[in-house]
């Protein structure tokens, strides 16, 4: 649910993220949504990236680092390169989510009050 305290871009790149992790559980999902989930990540962390670059946010190393982690993971699974089965699509799928959970609700919530406090969003 959002709140109005929302920033609403912030908010709206992670539901599609969790969107797009979901497509992974579905019986049709193939390494294209993988493919889809790097390039969706990687336009959000850019611009959480740029927001903390222009604002100066002191949490910004620990945060970008963050973001490291999760992209190095993103492309170790698709340089594996195979199609992965219903199995290997679940663990992927509840990895990525309880990650992006912890980080959405955790690190990124910090970023959130910093740009509004800011004025800056
Ligand atoms: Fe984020
Ligand atoms: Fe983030």
């Amino acid at each position: 649910m959002r709140k109005t305290s929302d920033i609403i871009w912030q908010d709206a790149q992670h539901q599609v993220l969790f969107e797009i992790i979901d497509l992974l559980k579905g019986a049709d999902a193939d390494i294209e949504v993988l493919r889809r989930l790097e390039y969706y990540t990687e336009h959000h962390f850019a611009l959480e990236e740029l927001y903390m670059s222009q604002l100066d946010f002191p949490g910004r190393d620990e945060h970008i680092k963050a973001h490291n982690r999760f992209r190095i993971e993103i492309s170790q699974l698709l340089e594996e390169g195979q199609e992965p089965d219903a199995l290997f699509r679940e663990i992927i799928a509840t990895f990525l989510t309880e990650w992006l959970t912890r980080h959405v609700f955790g690190i990124d919530k910090e970023l959130e009050k910093f740009i509004l406090e800011s004025g800056s969003c």
